[in-house]
């Protein structure tokens, strides 16, 4: 049966209820972890507020409580109402609990107590009596609760034509499964044990299964938050840059019968080591930059042909897999190498529990025991993970030595520096029995020396007959090449001409795909397959060398090389932007992000964007930067729009190879790139802004869970931003440009059903609300004149009860990486207020008005 909503809002309350109470009682202590430092009192407080204000949101969001603020909604049963009435006197009973936890963290000091309970911290700021006092009507809160979903059951047990309970639609809320398993059970007790709410005793036992639904809920959040917190977008954005393996290439991976020609031995050696049991448990590949090893690496993640050889390995075990691919973020090393364990981590409680294994999900509660005790004591252990932590958690997971796993960890190099914490913990875990580790790498010194005596294999040594396969593939099939070897009759010619790129790229594949693309660009009419052998003889025969060369031919053109430079100089600024916003930054017309209109672009507008883009990567930019399908982005994923036409924002732009990357960013070229584009004349900042604007104004809504969402946040704080960053260099405070701004992402779809990804709790109304928040100062300073009363009150109280709801360090999740935006956010200038307070008074007279000197702006 479908679970009534009754189920929901009761378990939203009483979840409030019980930890409040828990926080409230003299012996309720505090947990400390057992492995680390002791969490601060300030921190302990701020995640009681924290998990307090959260649990008071659900029971907003709770369908019965939405559809009782609707004026035509149906009579609604008597139980149904208490629930309301309930639910409306445990949110005020929650803000002042919130309040005095907000008040004794504000009053902490060094010198205080350790508080070993919550009770011993509100005692700072209320009286014995307060405490008892709300304890009381709180307990009570929860004796009513029960009672009233009681009667909603059996109401919906009796099947009585007017339950006034309207029962859950299909929502896809996951939180469903376990209402409609516990309600199935509840009533089958009801039913059962004839349970009447008159009845104390029944009462009684009716809220030990309450009880039940209530450790479920708290797990299941759990179990989503640390997933939340060990996920990171880019992860996967990381391993779909990396391009899939060429039709036809790496089939010697796979060949088991051990062939024993030259380089063949090698390969069959990774089939024979995988399936080994000798305890040699660690595959070192390596290779020359550009060979192949992060697309061979992608090539094997849970590909089928390895399984016969992993199952000769794991035998009856299951088997869990799961594979990293480091990339150069620029971050430091800790933590990149905490990303390295958070995607293991992830990937494979993911297999575990969502997998054929079908794990209870209590094992994240075993590998992180700390966390879930924090969490269940004060609502806290939900902070981010450090490596010493994740490493904990790491190697208790494979010490379980019933499952067996596989892990492909791409790479290592690109940790920048010797990654000895990363080499010693593979080397580590690879000591047992059931954990096998195929790693690549550079063949850097420092690896050298901790893998030369394992298994290994030397990827350039076996790519020829790969690039063979490649070139082949390319010579007869692209156009241009085929109309060009049909003028000749002497097929020699053309397997002479196969032959020599072959053998110029020495097993370097990414030399190959450059080359091959370069001859078909310039190949013209006149050419004929002996003038492109001369062509292929005049190439450099290293990568390094070959890209000067590509680049010094693509300088011959004035107009093509100020484009290319321009793209360059633009996604170095951004550092990863997506294919239509970087059309729109390279748009030659200022005005139109300005003037743009407020509405998606149409079908064929944004495929012509998304193809001229493309084209001008191949031809100017000479497949330098490559596009590929990224990850949703920082929010949660758009669960219905899954292909790029749906949502072409996440066709990201990256260079094609880090070898690429690093000649571009090289000094001679990036000097040649900055002349081509004007020099210091060039403001990538506006640029982006401009781009930025656009990208909100054509934003499109998002279907989630049945509703529609505008995902506003990421364009509107990237613009507000680079206003800032503008702002920085010439001092101009850009109001016309966030005037725009604010009516793209706020204003005008204020009133549109589809719901906003803002700070949730407090209403946004006006783009002043946010400003405020943030802390603009010159443009809020400026619009204070001329705005409303009603919107300057409003800004101010939204300011006041955002911050206060996401507490100190609680608008990182908003800022992010915005260095402009978290330099305004932190300061604070009493003064502002002042000013606001002025203009948001209806008679001035005798107020004195406070004194700011007025921005210059734009
Ligand atoms: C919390 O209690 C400890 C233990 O006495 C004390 O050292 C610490 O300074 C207190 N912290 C705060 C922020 O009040
Ligand atoms: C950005 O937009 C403004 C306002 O329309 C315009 O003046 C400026 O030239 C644009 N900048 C760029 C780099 O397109
Ligand atoms: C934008 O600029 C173009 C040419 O510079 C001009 O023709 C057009 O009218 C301008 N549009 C707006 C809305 O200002
Ligand atoms: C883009 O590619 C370069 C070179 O491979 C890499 O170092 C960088 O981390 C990539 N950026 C992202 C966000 O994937
Ligand atoms: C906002 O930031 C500015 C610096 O950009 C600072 O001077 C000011 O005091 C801050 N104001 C508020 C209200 O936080």
């Amino acid at each position: 049966m479908k679970p009534i909503p009754a189920v929901g809002l009761s378990s939203s309350i009483i979840q409030i209820v019980d930890f409040a109470v828990r926080i409230l009682s003299k012996d309720h202590k505090i947990y400390q972890p057992t492995d680390g430092e002791a969490v601060e009192n300030h921190t302990v407080l701020q995640d009681i507020a924290k998990n307090l204000f959260r649990l008071s949101l659900n029971i907003d969001q709770n369908d019965l409580k939405r559809l009782s603020s609707d004026p035509k909604r149906p009579k609604l049963s008597e139980a149904a109402e208490h629930l309301l009435k309930f639910s409306d006197e445990t949110k005020i009973l929650t803000a002042t609990l919130i309040d005095a936890v907000l008040q004794a963290q504000a009053r902490g000091s060094f010198s205080d107590p350790k508080w070993q309970t919550g009770r011993d911290a509100l005692l700072t700021v209320w009286k014995k009596k307060e405490i008892t006092g709300l304890k009381k009507k709180l307990k009570n809160v929860r004796k009513e609760v029960d009672i009233a979903l009681m009667i909603a059951l059996r109401a919906y047990l009796d099947q009585s034509a007017e339950t006034g309970l309207p029962v859950f639609s299909a929502d896809d809320n996951s939180q469903i499964h376990h209402w409609e398993k516990w309600q199935n059970e509840a009533m089958d007790s009801i039913h059962t044990n004839d349970w009447k709410p008159k009845n104390k005793k029944h009462v009684e036992e009716f809220s030990k299964k309450v009880d039940a639904l209530i450790t479920v809920e708290n797990e299941a959040h759990f179990c989503h938050e640390v997933f939340a917190k060990l996920h990171f977008a880019v992860m996967d954005d990381r391993a779909n840059s990396i391009p899939v393996a060429h039709e036809g290439t790496f089939e010697w991976m796979f060949e088991s019968p051990p062939s024993y020609e030259s380089g063949q031995q090698q390969a069959s050696a990774f089939l024979d080591w995988l399936g080994d049991k000798s305890g040699q448990n660690l595959f070192w590949i390596t290779g020359k930059p550009g060979s192949g090893k992060s697309v061979l690496m992608k090539h094997m993640f849970r590909n089928s042909r390895l399984f016969p050889s992993l199952e000769a390995w794991s035998g009856a075990s299951p088997g869990i897999n799961a594979a990293f691919f480091f990339w150069n973020s620029g971050i430091d090393l800790q933590v990149s190498s905490a990303g390295l364990l958070r995607s293991l981590l992830y990937e494979s409680l993911q297999d575990m529990i969502y997998g054929p294994l079908e794990q209870d999900p209590g094992i994240i509660q075993w590998l992180f025991a700390d966390r879930w005790n924090q969490f269940t004591s004060y609502g806290g252990g939900m902070h981010d993970f450090a490596f010493p932590d994740l490493r904990r958690g790491f190697e208790l997971m494979i010490s379980d030595v019933t499952k067996k796993f596989f892990f492909l960890i791409d790479g290592l190099d690109e940790l920048g520096g010797y990654p000895e914490a990363v080499v010693d913990l593979l080397l580590s875990a690879t000591k047992r029995d059931n954990v096998k580790i195929c790693t690549s790498s550079r063949p850097m010194p420092g690896f050298q020396n901790a893998f030369e005596k394992r298994p290994s294999l030397m990827l350039d040594l076996m790519m020829s007959e790969d690039v063979r396969t490649y070139v082949s593939h390319v010579v007869h099939t692209q156009e241009q090449l085929v109309k060009i070897c049909s003028y000749e009759t002497d097929d020699s010619l053309k397997h002479n001409l196969i032959s020599d790129i072959v053998e110029k790229s020495s097993g370097v594949f990414l030399w190959a795909t450059l080359s091959t693309d370069f001859l078909v660009q310039g190949a013209s009419e006149s050419d004929d397959v002996v003038s492109l052998q001369a062509s292929v003889w005049a190439l450099p025969s290293d990568l390094d060398p070959l890209l000067t060369y590509i680049f010094e031919d693509l300088g011959t053109d004035k107009v093509d090389l100020q484009q290319a430079s321009q793209l360059f100089r633009l996604v170095d600024a951004h550092g990863y932007p997506d294919l239509l916003a970087l059309s729109f930054a390279n748009d030659p017309h200022t005005n139109s992000s300005i003037s743009a209109e407020l509405r998606p672009l149409r079908p064929t507008e944004l495929t012509k964007r998304l193809e001229d883009m493309l084209s001008i990567l191949k031809v100017q930019c000479k497949n330098f930067l490559t596009v590929f399908e990224g990850s949703a982005g920082a929010n949660e994923p758009d669960e219905e729009a899954v292909s790029s036409v749906a949502d072409p924002r996440r066709l990201k732009i990256n260079y094609s190879h880090r070898s690429i990357k690093d000649f571009v960013q090289s000094r001679p070229v990036l000097e040649k790139i900055r002349q081509a584009t004007g020099g210091d004349a060039f403001n990538s900042d506006e640029y982006w802004a401009n781009a930025s604007l656009w990208a909100l104004k054509t934003l499109r809504p998002q279907q989630k869970a049945q509703k529609q969402v505008f995902p506003v946040w990421e364009d509107l704080a990237w613009c507000m931003e680079y206003a800032l960053r503008l702002e920085e260099k010439d001092n101009k405070v850009r109001v016309t440009y966030l005037d725009e701004v604010g009516r793209a992402g706020i204003g005008e779809r204020h009133d549109t059903i589809a719901a906003m990804d803002l700070p949730r709790g407090y209403a946004t109304e006006t783009f002043l609300d946010i400003a405020l928040w943030l802390n603009l100062t010159g443009y809020v300073r400026i619009k204070a004149k001329t705005a409303e009363r009603k919107d300057i009150k409003h800004a101010m109280e939204y300011n006041r009860a955002v911050r206060k709801m996401l507490g100190t360090g609680g608008e990182d999740r908003w800022i992010g990486e915005r260095r402009r935006l978290k330099a305004a956010h932190m300061n604070t200038s009493p003064e502002l207020f002042l000013l606001l307070e002025y203009y948001a008074k209806l008679v001035r007279f005798a107020t004195p008005k406070a004194h700011m000197e007025m921005p210059e702006y734009v």
